[in-house]
C-alpha cells in the first residue's frame, strides 16, 4: 500500500512537471538566460494604423497575442495636458495616448499570461526626468512585474533564465534609451549600458551591414545587441523617411531576417538579441525568432 501510494505520488510529481507551462511558449527557453534569447521586436509598437507615421498593423494586445515579446516605442510630452504620451516625433503627428494607459494594457496581458517574459524599450524623446516615467509605471500598476537586476548594470552572462524570471514573477524587463538612473528608479534600465544598436533609418532593402551605430565608439563585448531591420522609403526624394509598408512582407520574410542575422552573427559570434521590425503582422517574424533560438 505504501509502495502504491509512493508510486502514485511519483507519478503525480512527474505529471506536475509535464503540465508545467513552457516559457514564452517553449520548454527549451526555460533554462536559457535572458541575455541568450533572441526576440523579434515591434518597432514603434504603439503607433498602429494605415497612416505613413504608423508602423504597425496590429494593436499592442494583438502584437502580444501573436507572440511578439519585445515592444519599442517613443514618448513625448503632450503639449496641452503636459502628460507623457507615446507619440511619434511629435504628439501633433501621432498620439497613441498616455504611457500609463499603454502600460496598463501590457499589465492586463501579463496578468492573463503568467508564463511569458516581455521587454519594453522606451525612447525618451523629450529627455524627461526618469521620475516622470516612474509615475506612469506607478499609475498603471505594472511595477511589481518589473525585473530589477541585483547590480547595475548586470553583466551579460549574469542574467537569470526565463524560468527564474517567471518563477519570481519579475517578467517585465524595461529599458530606456536615455535618462535612466538606477539609483532613482531601479527597474528602468539604461539601454546603452546593456545593448548596442545597428544603424536606423535604413533605406537599403538588402540590409547589407551590421555595424555598431550606438553607443558611438562602443565595442560589442559585454553587450547584448539590437538590429534595426526596419525599411524606410525616401518620400518623393524629399529626405523624409517613412516606413515601407508595401514591402513589409519581403522585409519581414524569414530569408531577409536570416540573411542579416547571419551577417551579424558572423561578425559578433552570437545571434542578435533583438530584431526590430515594422508591421510585425506581415511576413514571418515568429518563424524568424524561432530560427534564431534554434527551435
Ligand atoms: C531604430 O530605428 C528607428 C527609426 O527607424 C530609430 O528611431 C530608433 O532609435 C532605432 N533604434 C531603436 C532601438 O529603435
Ligand atoms: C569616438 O571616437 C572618435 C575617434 O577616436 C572621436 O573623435 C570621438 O570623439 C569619439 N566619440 C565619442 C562619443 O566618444
Ligand atoms: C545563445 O547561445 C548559443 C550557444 O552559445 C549561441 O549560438 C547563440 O547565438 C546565443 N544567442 C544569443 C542571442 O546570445
Amino acid at each position: 500500500m505504501v509502495l502504491i501510494n509512493l508510486l502514485a505520488f511519483l507519478l503525480l510529481l512527474r505529471l506536475g512537471t509535464l503540465v508545467q507551462a513552457a516559457c514564452n511558449g517553449h520548454d527549451e527557453l526555460c533554462n536559457r538566460q535572458y541575455s541568450n534569447v533572441s526576440f523579434v521586436g515591434a518597432h514603434d509598437s504603439p503607433f498602429v494604423g494605415p497612416l505613413p507615421q504608423q508602423n504597425q498593423g496590429w494593436s499592442v494586445t494583438e502584437q502580444l497575442d501573436n507572440g511578439i515579446r519585445f515592444l519599442q516605442g517613443q514618448t513625448h510630452h503632450e503639449p496641452f495636458t503636459g502628460s507623457l504620451n507615446f507619440c511619434h516625433t511629435s504628439c501633433f503627428l501621432e498620439d497613441a495616448g498616455p504611457v500609463a494607459d499603454y502600460l496598463a494594457t501590457v499589465k492586463n496581458w501579463l496578468d492573463a499570461n503568467p508564463d511569458e517574459v516581455v521587454t519594453l524599450l522606451i525612447v525618451n524623446g523629450d529627455s524627461v526626468p526618469v521620475a516622470d516615467f516612474a509615475s506612469e509605471f506607478d499609475h498603471s500598476g505594472i511595477v511589481s512585474y518589473t525585473y530589477v537586476p541585483p547590480i547595475s548594470p548586470l553583466f551579460i552572462d549574469a542574467w537569470p533564465t526565463l524560468q527564474e524570471m517567471i518563477t519570481a514573477g519579475t517578467r517585465l524587463v524595461v529599458f530606456l534609451d536615455s535618462g535612466a538612473d538606477a539609483s532613482q528608479v531601479p527597474y528602468i534600465l539604461d539601454e546603452f549600458a546593456y545593448f548596442f544598436e545597428t544603424p536606423y533609418d535604413q533605406t537599403d532593402p538588402t540590409f547589407s551591414q551590421c555595424k555598431i551605430d550606438r553607443p558611438s565608439n562602443a565595442t560589442a563585448a559585454g553587450r547584448m545587441y539590437l538590429v534595426n531591420h526596419t525599411l524606410n522609403i525616401n518620400l518623393l526624394d524629399t529626405g523624409i523617411l517613412i516606413p515601407d509598408r508595401d514591402d513589409a512582407c519581403t522585409t519581414n520574410s524569414l530569408a531577409s531576417i536570416e540573411a542579416q542575422a547571419n551577417l551579424c552573427s558572423g561578425i559578433y559570434g552570437r545571434n542578435p538579441n533583438v530584431i526590430l521590425l515594422d508591421f510585425v503582422d506581415q511576413g514571418e517574424a515568429i518563424p524568424a525568432e524561432n530560427m534564431l533560438n534554434s527551435l
